[in-house]
């Protein structure tokens, strides 16, 4: 069924459509005319496949559909990520392997393990490591620009980018010298979507393998000799309660993915969305609320959507939904519904209570690196309040081409000189 409101062949999945900040007014007419609506055209979305989905753009709607895994299952098509013919599998069984695309009782064995790594004791063990980088990150921007003429530079590669990289290095214990490698197969497995970055698939599916092989490589040598890190708590014993180095490679690989891009483009979006909203900055500064992180992640909505299939036939906001069809989720509409959230176009960083669903809607898949990604968040503006606070926005940021992700690519800003 088509929604009579919007213009024909409208495809709110375009990627052109996600490069201004939502809410889209197509979003709103959505939740209002038509919450859950057969997009026959083929979406250009990684995983949604050329035989159309259901599009779910209200907030009950999509934590519904995220909290009922026996009714929309998140096998095989959640995330997809491409890797080349080297690694000798069917492309299909390989995203089974990734944890985002399992369900029940699979999913529930891999999360139980390795959830061991994401414990809130786990995370804090992190903070002084973090906070030391994001003050030193934020401290040699400061000196770059400051040595420039104009003060100016580009907060996406000299801030953004580090901090969510060093924090997956760190959890996982990359040892230093390795890092630079990490960092650029990452980059190139998230850029090829973007033709500016003239990254071709098969560069992207060529990073991704490298990551998958680093990461067995490195289980395999913390089988031999432990170390005092999460890979060697994982993957100790091959057994019940832990992962195989095959299982490991799979689970840095959507670390890479899952953990870095997302993170990044908060950051970003919270810094544009701080230099568009100076009273915003200004409050920040003096009284640094504990709220902030949420607000940016529901204002920035890194991840635009996912998706789940459907087990059986069923009824979902008034519309008969066939066993195998597909179901998208959109964070980005859900998180702007006025039914849940008052003045939800005002970005306020002392919004409570936030119940967005930027982090998924709070089924068994929620994002397993929510803390770590709060801290991360919190951590950098901390630092550039100490270090940068009187940055100015020099030009409009330029956007990803990015169906699922909603991501700035560069942000030109100054800092005053002298
Ligand atoms: C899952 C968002 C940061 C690891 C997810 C999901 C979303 C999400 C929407 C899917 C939830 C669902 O399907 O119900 C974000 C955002 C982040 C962020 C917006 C940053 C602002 C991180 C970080 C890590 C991480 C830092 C780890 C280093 C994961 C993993 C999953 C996941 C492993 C899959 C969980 C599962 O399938 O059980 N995230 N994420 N995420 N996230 Fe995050």
């Amino acid at each position: 069924m088509r929604c009579p409101h919007l213009p024909d062949g409208f495809d709110f999945t375009d990627p052109d459509l996600l490069q201004a900040r939502v809410p889209h007014p197509e979003f709103a007419l959505m939740r209002q005319t038509a919450p859950v609506w057969w997009c026959a055209q083929p979406a250009n979305i990684s995983g949604f496949g050329d035989e159309g989905y259901w599009a779910v753009t209200r907030h009950a709607d999509v934590k519904y559909v995220s909290t009922h895994p026996e009714l929309f299952s998140s096998n095989t098509n959640t995330a997809v990520i491409r890797f080349n013919e080297t690694i000798s599998r069917d492309q299909i069984e390989v995203q089974k392997l990734i944890m985002l695309n399992m369900d029940p009782p699979e999913h529930t064995r891999v999360r139980q393990i390795v959830q061991r790594g994401f414990t809130p004791r786990a995370v804090r063990s992190l903070e002084q490591a973090l906070r030391a980088r994001a003050r030193s990150i934020v401290e040699t921007a400061h000196t770059g620009a400051a040595a420039g003429a104009d003060g100016s530079f580009d907060f996406v590669t000299d801030i953004a980018v580090e901090l969510p990289l060093q924090a997956i290095a760190e959890l996982i214990g990359v040892p230093q010298e390795d890092r630079s490698k990490i960092f650029d197969w990452s980059n190139k497995m998230a850029a090829y979507d973007d033709p500016e970055y003239a990254i071709t698939e098969e560069v992207g599916a060529e990073a991704a393998m490298e990551i998958v092989a680093y990461a067995m490589n490195l289980a395999a040598a913390r089988k031999e000799c432990p170390a005092q890190d999460i890979v060697s708590q994982l993957v100790a014993a091959e057994g019940e309660g832990n992962l195989s180095s095959d299982e490991f490679g799979f689970f840095v690989i959507l670390l890479a993915v899952a953990g870095n891009e997302t993170t990044r483009n908060a950051i970003s979006h919270g810094m544009h969305a701080f230099l568009t909203h100076p009273e915003q900055w200004e409050l920040y500064k003096r009284e640094r609320p504990g709220t902030t992180a949420e607000e940016i992640v529901r204002w920035a909505t890194p991840v635009v959507s996912f998706q789940r299939t459907a087990t059986q036939d069923l009824e979902l906001g008034g519309q008969r939904i066939r066993k195998g069809e597909r179901v998208g989720l959109f964070y980005s509409s859900a998180n702007n519904d006025p039914e849940v959230f008052d003045a939800p176009e005002v970005f306020d960083i002392t919004r409570d209570p936030n119940p967005h669903l930027g982090f998924g809607g709070g089924g068994p898949h929620f994002c397993l690196g929510k803390s770590l990604a709060v801290m991360e968040i919190d951590l950098i503006f901390n630092a550039i309040a100490d270090v940068l606070p009187d940055l100015r926005l020099l030009e409009d940021p330029r956007r990803l081409r990015s169906a699922w992700l909603n991501g700035i690519k560069q942000l030109q800003v100054s800092t005053p000189l002298g």
